[in-house]
């Protein structure tokens, strides 16, 4: 995957582009990624890329000549159409689906905005547009980041075998369960026993009716669409057994 962020904060990225599995991504070749100054293409001594909103009101408005001219420009420099990608926070809401779909690509634009807003001519540029989640952040940097962090994890050899076990117990559509590590006891709370018997199948199966229990009490509405056998649901009324006896204690 060969992404271009265009920006106007290049250097928001240097941090999260140079630590841990996206810096090891980008070493290893699975993911380059270029950062493109969208002022760089103001047409103005002041290197102007916003203005005043049409009509009035608060705030600036991003022009649109300068991203149109940045977008041309990735685009004469790949082969092909290359898949672009306006953050917003009136986009489709970012899953790991959408994350997926960005993966595949080989040529990917970020277009990140800034300011109250950009001009609505810009939207025609884009193949999708993508929201992090419901509330308003102050550009799109950030949301170009976890765009791009969540999306290279999806690239085949990004990340390790364990890595990439943790990854998909997510894309079942399941939380995961709770893990333990040493000190057997602390502050009073002891490891489950189940952890330490070496019994591998008892331990998977734990494993996975935690994780049951877990999503249930967080995320009641993942396990409508998650993936469930026919064990699974035994284990789920199991819990609501478990669970409603708890309360009635
Ligand atoms: Cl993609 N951009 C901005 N500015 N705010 C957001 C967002 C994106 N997603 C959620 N909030």
């Amino acid at each position: 995957m060969r992404v271009y962020i265009l920006t106007l904060f290049p250097e928001m990225f240097s941090s999260v582009l140079g630590t841990s599995i996206l810096n090891r991504a980008r070493e290893q070749g699975f993911v380059t990624v270029n950062l493109v100054d969208i002022r760089r293409f103001a047409h103005d001594a002041h290197k102007t890329v916003d203005d005043y909103p049409y009509g009035g009101g608060p705030g600036m408005v991003m022009k649109p000549e300068p991203v149109y001219e940045a977008v041309e420009w990735v685009k004469q420099k790949v082969e092909r159409e290359p898949f672009v990608v306006l953050l917003s926070p009136q986009g489709q809401k970012f899953d790991a689906s959408l994350a997926k779909q960005i993966s595949v690509k080989q040529d990917v634009v970020l277009v990140a905005g800034h300011y109250e807003g950009f001009d609505e001519r810009i939207r025609c540029l884009a193949h999708l547009e993508v929201s992090i989640g419901d509330y308003v952040l102050t550009g799109g940097e950030l949301a170009a980041m976890v765009v791009l962090d969540a999306s290279a994890r999806f690239i085949p050899g990004v990340l390790g075998d364990q890595e990439s076990a943790s990854q998909d117990s997510f894309s079942h559509g399941l939380l995961e369960g709770p893990q333990y590590t040493r000190p057997y006891e602390y502050g009073g709370l002891k490891v489950p026993e189940i952890l330490l018997s070496g019994h591998h199948e008892a331990i998977l199966t734990w494993r996975r009716k935690e994780s049951i229990r877990r999503t249930l009490k967080r995320r009641p509405e993942l396990l409508i669409r998650a993936c469930l056998t026919y064990e699974d649901r035994c284990f789920l009324e199991e819990i609501i057994d478990e669970e409603q006896s708890r309360k009635t204690v």
